[in-house]
């Protein structure tokens, strides 16, 4: 709901309020973001916003220390400006006052050429504010959409040219909140190849900027555009804690700046690190959508708040909300050596144990027998595979299971048949080699034939072959643009390919991917509701990668594999056990060699098919509880409740075996207190308060890694 009442207005989610008022010079001032407050007119305690004991301007406002929705750079405000405008007379000095506003009833912000939230069958509204700058000709519309039924706060913003001469824009966020309150700390997700997202906690102290940026072309492994801010004592059950999720796939920033009065601004959007845009009198840009959330029920709040709103309303692929076909991938059980033969082998056993889709991964098409060529060329292999994509998914067809193929349409080797005839289609500067990475070329998206050609490529195949999955990766980092603000031409690029092809093949189920979790946002989950979480599938540290994804990612959107032991990235042995239990809490699938396992081994696969199978629709749709932290412990454990509270998941792992230890009761979490629960294995019945206050004491093996899953039925 958004109230107005004089000058302000007050959006009322399910049980948040944000409170924005316009103060006597028409600044546009941020009032409250937080727990639902009350319907009143909060603009009668704003007269004198705020005080300095510096100096004044004539209205009396001083905004160095103002909580503004989005800051200027240079009127009195030294902090970090949510945008940067460089008008005709070379400076970047601006003030936006209050211009005008509209409310929409049953509307969500879009924003064009970008993906964004969508209504679907939820109440929401938009309000839109215009701001203005009138001594350069600058309009900044401020979008924000509340839901009904989330805690969560949709926000973007654009930027108008009003005045006749071009202007450059040279920051522009989405969304800006300043913070009344100190004593924040940050949290956040650095990472790398095969260690994404890292579980990250910082103290924000006073003077201190951090900025939480990715320039490496996709929003990548080392940074995630998922960022909270929390009261010093959240934690995962309790406190006040903030998320900021940018659904955006490029550079991208989100900065936390604590000012020296304890002041805290955390602004979220494209990172301003080698961006400019250029606009021409009237022409406007538009920023990415940032989702702001609220939870006073610590991480887990935000968590479980993300979860539904991702789940319900981010991504437009018919399979958003259908359960995903358990799938063999033949990566890491092949690589690139492979024929038709071994594949149908794998796939007629992969189809005895229960699995429901075959996905042939890299090395099929030109003539790729290892990562040194091929990329652009997507024609069979004939010498590898006789009867082409369209027989080959025939073959698998038949032997009972869906077919899958893997794509790096966003790339070139120069080893290609697409380089030697387009070498100008590679992102390169002039007078320089471009750098390679992996052996590849990136194609260059900022340029519509080259979008064309993709999309056309990619969709012959999809048109000629019986293809219900599609692997799309994306492998290197992009290096050599062109110019400034290169990369976010190039990601509206990509998001017009993307557009393209699922409209196009709305059967098509798209996994994204990038070596592993590389680009793992929302602006991807957008457009396929499952990607690739990390190229590290070891079980172990399978338990840190997914407990952190988890905080702002869904279940349903986390790939999750069995691979084979010794593990391929790290060479640690667990048991297969061990390795199911972990990839239950996500989208389930095999990769590895299964006509190399044992008839012993498959029974076990075919046990764990069947049990996935009894619980897939609750992981994708439920509740998570994270219970135990491996960041902190020695332990790692997650629940998920069914939203009737009817079912619930347990995982717990030890990671380290102990001597002469006596492992901690696991106190469940979300259940019915009134209900009784019966465990689906063993028929002992359970109170959902006893097992929520006393718990449960998990059983562990006597070695390291070991898991330990339950599942109850509410009686
Ligand atoms: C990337 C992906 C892997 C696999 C290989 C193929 O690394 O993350 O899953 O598809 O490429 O080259």
């Amino acid at each position: 709901m958004i109230i107005k009442n004089n000058n302000t207005f007050h959006l009322q989610g399910k049980n948040i309020s944000y409170v924005i008022t316009v103060n006597e010079a028409g600044d546009l001032i941020h009032y409250h973001f937080g727990k639902k407050l009350a319907d009143r007119d909060y603009s009668l305690k704003n007269e004198k916003l705020e005080y300095s004991l510096i100096s004044y301007d004539e209205n009396n406002i001083y905004l160095e220390t103002a909580a503004q929705e989005y800051p200027a750079y240079g009127y009195t405000d030294l902090r970090t400006p949510a945008y940067k405008v460089r008008n005709k007379f070379g400076n970047s000095v601006s003030r936006l006052l209050f211009k005008d506003y509209s409310i929409m009833e049953d509307c969500v912000a879009e924003v064009e050429g970008m993906p964004c939230l969508f209504k679907g069958d939820k109440s929401a509204q938009t309000l839109e504010i215009t701001l203005c700058d009138e001594a350069i000709g600058l309009d900044v519309v401020l979008s924000y959409t509340v839901f009904d039924e989330y805690d969560v706060i949709l926000r973007s913003s654009r930027i108008i040219n009003k005045s006749d001469e071009e202007m450059a824009v040279e920051s522009a966020y989405s969304a800006c909140v300043d913070f009344d309150k100190n004593d924040y700390d940050l949290v956040y997700f650095p990472g790398a190849w095969c260690r994404e997202r890292e579980f990250t906690r910082v103290s924000l102290n006073l003077g201190e900027k951090i900025d939480i940026s990715n320039a490496r072309g996709g929003s990548g492994h080392a940074m995630n555009p998922f960022v909270m801010v929390c009261e010093r004592a959240a934690n995962e059950k309790s406190g006040e804690v903030y998320g900021f999720s940018l659904i955006y796939s490029g550079n991208h920033s989100s900065l936390a700046e604590c000012d020296q009065y304890g002041n805290v601004r955390v602004i979220q959007g494209l990172n301003p690190y080698e961006f400019q845009w250029n606009l021409e009198s009237g022409e406007q840009f538009s920023t990415p959508q940032a989702v702001l959330s609220y939870s006073n029920c610590g991480f887990g709040g935000i968590s479980r708040g993300m979860h539904d709103v991702y789940r319900n309303n981010l991504c437009r692929s018919s399979w958003a909300d259908k359960n995903r076909p358990i799938l063999i991938n033949n990566w890491e059980g092949t690589y690139f050596d492979f024929n038709e033969e071994k594949l149908v082998d794998m796939a007629k056993k992969a189809k005895s144990v229960g699995v429901e889709l075959f996905v042939l991964d890299d090395g099929w098409f030109g003539k790729r027998d290892d990562d040194l060529s091929s990329l652009g060329d997507w024609v069979v292999n004939k010498k590898k595979l006789p009867s082409g994509i369209k027989g080959l998914a025939e073959k698998i067809n038949a032997e009972g299971l869906a077919f899958g193929l893997w794509f790096e349409p966003e790339m070139v080797n120069p080893d290609s048949d697409l380089y030697r005839k387009h070498p100008e289609w590679a992102i390169q500067v002039p007078n320089m080699k471009p750098s390679l990475c992996r052996h590849q070329l990136m194609l260059d998206l900022a340029n519509d034939a080259v979008c064309d050609y993709i999309i056309n490529a990619v969709g012959s195949i999809l048109e000629d072959a019986n293809v219900t999955y599609v692997k799309w990766d994306y492998n290197r980092m992009m290096n050599d643009m062109p110019f400034k603000g290169y990369n976010h031409k190039y990601i509206l690029g990509l998001y017009r390919v993307f557009d393209t092809l699922t409209k196009k093949f709305p059967h098509v189920l798209f996994e994204g991917c990038a070596s592993g979790g590389g680009r793992f946002d929302a602006g991807i989950l957008a457009y396929s509701p499952q990607i690739w979480t990390s190229d590290n599938s070891d079980a172990v540290s399978r338990l840190k990668i997914q407990y952190s994804t988890s905080v702002c990612y869904p279940l349903s959107s986390i790939s999750a594999h069995v691979t084979a032991s010794p593990n391929h990235q790290l060479g640690r042995i667990t048991p297969l056990k061990t390795r199911a239990e972990v990839a239950y809490a996500g989208i389930f699938g095999y990769e590895l060699d299964i006509t190399a396992m044992s008839d012993e081994e498959c029974e076990e696969v075919k046990k764990q098919i069947e049990f996935y199978n009894k619980i897939k629709e609750l992981v994708r749709t439920g509740d998570l509880y994270r219970l135990q932290s491996p960041y902190d412990s020695n332990y790692c454990g997650w629940q998920v409740v069914s939203k009737d509270k009817s079912e619930a998941f347990l995982f717990s792992c030890r990671i380290l075996s102990q001597a002469n230890f006596k492992d901690a009761a696991i106190r469940l979490d979300g259940l019915d207190a009134a209900k009784e629960y019966a465990d689906a294995e063993t028929g002992d019945v359970f109170g959902g308060d006893e097992l929520m206050e006393k718990g449960i004491r998990p059983v562990y093996e006597k070695q390291d890694f070991s898991t330990f899953v339950k599942l109850y039925r509410a009686k």
